[in-house]
């Protein structure tokens, strides 16, 4: 893309769709020129913060009024495909918040729309993004951990509560899409317990096992049904393991120089016996930065660059079929469902 000047328009104007609009209009050589929302208060709210937007209640008169070069789309997951479709229909490069769709085959429609039309399609998956999960990808690519045996998430809170979506489609999503990038690859097998206490087929809450590749067992427990916040992931190697809590004051990432050990046993040749290994735990220094800018920082590089390599359409489908699986899963009380591949 040649331009210098790049026109943005946010779709979506609820509870998180202003902070796309912050995020990008702190960008010199960005203008954020509309924003569409079928709540006239929710536009008339963001009219009010930056009043040089456009404002429409109908997205596709946005699409085709505007001189944006790119949307946000920050409306619910079940509407996502609709918008995603139209807005590269309408040559509109495309950052859309996660999950980037409900079913598999609305996402491989949409990728192949956009490799077609030659926009650039990213999901916002906005942990991805975060400079303690960078880190901890540093820490994978550079074999810190030894072999890593599991990765374990927690993502809880009292709320917020959606109607459109349960709470693997929106809080596992996060998850999925980070143990993706953690590891490179996607899971094989997942297998996935819930309930739904809240709302009638909506489960609020979760437990996800996940089978990658090379043996590794990954588990995420996800609920909007929980008195705590918690952002949380351990990771266990066999050199070391560690612990990443976004919301630590001291630092987000603790390491455990731990492991078990084989000693052998007395004079019994060949005998073992395996004994904890207790080393010093520490929390390195992580310059931290907003996520959601440096997102925006990324969508806007990949705009001028023509390409992205992290959180593009095609890992936005993966996380996909895996919510599929975990969904087919949930529905059959657990039992292994393969991950679509
Ligand atoms: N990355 C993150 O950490 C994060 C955090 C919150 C939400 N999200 C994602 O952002 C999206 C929106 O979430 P939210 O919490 O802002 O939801 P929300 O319900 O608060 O806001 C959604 C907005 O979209 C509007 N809308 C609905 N249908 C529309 C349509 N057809 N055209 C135009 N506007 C329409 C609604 O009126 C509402 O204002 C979801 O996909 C959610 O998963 C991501």
């Amino acid at each position: 893309m040649s331009q210098s000047v790049i026109n943005i328009a946010v779709i979506g104007c609820g509870h998180w769709g202003p902070n796309h609009i912050r995020a990008f209009s702190s960008f010199p050589n960005v203008r954020v020129v509309a924003a569409a929302d079928i709540s006239r208060p929710n536009l008339e709210r963001v009219g009010k913060a930056y009043p040089d937007l456009a404002l429409f209640e109908d997205y596709r008169r946005l699409l085709a009024e505007t001189d944006a070069h790119a949307v946000v789309i920050s409306t619910p997951t079940s509407t996502h495909h609709a918008i995603v479709r139209d807005a590269l229909l309408a040559d509109k490069h495309v950052l859309v918040e996660k999950p980037l769709c409900r079913a598999s085959e609305e996402g491989e429609a949409v990728v192949a729309l956009a490799a077609e039309r030659g926009r650039i399609l990213m999901v916002g998956q906005v942990f991805l993004f975060n400079r303690g999960i960078l880190k901890l990808k540093e820490y994978l690519q550079f074999g810190d951990l030894g072999r890593v045996y599991t990765m374990v998430s927690t993502r809880t809170n009292l709320g917020p509560i959606r109607k459109d979506v349960n709470a693997v489609y929106d809080l596992a999503s996060h998850d999925i899409a980070i143990f993706n990038f953690l590891t490179g690859s996607a899971p094989i097998e997942v297998s996935a317990s819930g309930a739904a206490y809240l709302q009638p087929g909506v489960e609020d809450l979760a437990f996800i096992t996940l089978r990658y590749p090379s043996d590794l067992l990954a588990h995420v427990h996800v609920s909007w049904l929980n008195p705590r916040k918690v952002r949380e992931i351990t990771i266990v190697g066999d050199k070391k393991m560690l612990v990443w809590d976004d919301l630590a004051t001291v630092g987000p990432i603790c390491i455990y120089d731990k492991g078990v050990v084989r000693e052998p046993y007395y004079e019994d040749y060949g005998q073992f016996q395996l004994l904890a290994r207790e080393g010093d735990i520490s929390i390195p220094r992580i310059q931290l930065e907003e996520p959601l800018k440096a997102q925006a920082r990324y969508f806007l590089d990949g705009l001028r660059r023509g390409s992205l390599t992290v959180s593009d359409g095609k890992s936005g489908l993966e996380v996909v079929r895996v919510l599929e699986a975990a969904q087919a899963s949930l529905s059959q009380r657990g039992l292994p469902v393969s991950v679509k591949s």
